[in-house]
């Protein structure tokens, strides 16, 4: 695989980050995902919005500009001749001596790789997945999207352990979202629920397009919190995320819903989503 280092296109053996590296030291880094399909990028734009915002939220400097970004993803995705699935970026603030105090002229490390897989057709999108729920004991800053990915990898190998997909995250009693993605139900009048936003979730780029659509579909959609018995008790479950578009939840913490297969409104709302957004 050719992989992107601050400015290089190099086999990814070759590729180096200096051990000083505040990602690496400190959790000191941004990043984004944008899928691939039929070699073309997903919502670039939203991604590169909310790049923009995660970097500024923590003072971090940008890397390069938009145009140059973009002309990054489209480089590695010809070079590696991705047909589908993703492309990961990561900002870090910058390498120097181990310190909490940063300099201001900390130069940004930009580094970018593609993943070539399955998304469209991912076996879990026709079977829907098992969540538990697990309390959620990250930092309270969820809106910025950080590198500190250890709380949802302890949580989803939690999941994995009891034989489920994923967990979903539940603070003062109501989800906040998924380990990497936002939850949704729909409750038996058909109406389509997700969390408000604020900073105890990340804003999705799939969630703001999924509910873009959904509203122009006529659904009725409404932001609000919700629990876990709530959910548990809905017609419907499921998730959002760039990567997994709409995916069905069939089974919350040990209830299953309905009949366990996939509801028909996360059906229609991954069909349009491929559809719209392709
Ligand atoms: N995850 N919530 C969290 C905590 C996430 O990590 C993600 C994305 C989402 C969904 O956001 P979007 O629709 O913009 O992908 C919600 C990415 C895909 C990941 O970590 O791989």
């Amino acid at each position: 695989r050719i992989v992107y280092v601050n400015g290089e296109y190099l086999p990814e053996e070759e590729a180096k980050v200096s051990i000083f590296d505040r990602g690496f030291l400190m959790a000191d880094a941004v990043y984004e995902v944008c899928s691939v399909l039929d070699g073309k990028l997903l919502e670039f734009e939203g991604h590169i919005a909310r790049l923009h915002r995660s970097l500024s939220e923590l003072k971090m400097a940008e890397p390069c500009s938009d145009e140059e970004l973009l002309e990054i993803h489209r480089e590695l995705v010809k070079r590696n001749e991705v047909k589908e699935g993703g492309v990961y970026l990561q900002v870090t603030r910058g390498a120097s001596d181990r310190d909490f105090v940063w300099a201001k002229d900390l130069k940004p490390t930009l580094v970018l790789f593609t993943q070539a897989k399955s998304i469209e057709h991912s076996p879990t999108a026709t079977t829907g997945i098992k969540v538990i729920a697990i309390e959620d004991q990250r930092w309270a800053r969820r809106d910025i999207k950080t590198v500190q990915l250890l709380f949802p990898s302890l949580a989803k190998m939690e999941a994995k352990a009891q034989g489920k997909d994923d967990a979903w995250l539940v603070e003062d009693g109501f989800v906040t979202e998924g380990t990497s993605n936002n939850a949704w139900i729909v409750t038996k009048d058909g109406t389509i629920v997700t969390r408000d936003l604020s900073t105890d979730l990340l804003h999705g780029i799939t969630r703001a397009s999924v509910m873009k659509y959904a509203k122009e579909a006529q659904m009725k959609v409404e932001e609000r919190k919700f629990t876990i018995e709530e959910a548990q008790n809905a017609a419907e479950a499921f998730f959002t995320s760039a990567s997994a578009f709409v995916t069905p939840v069939v089974e919350i913490d040990g209830a299953t819903l309905g009949d366990g297969t996939p509801g028909p409104v996360a059906r229609r709302l991954r069909e349009i989503y491929l559809a719209e957004s392709r």
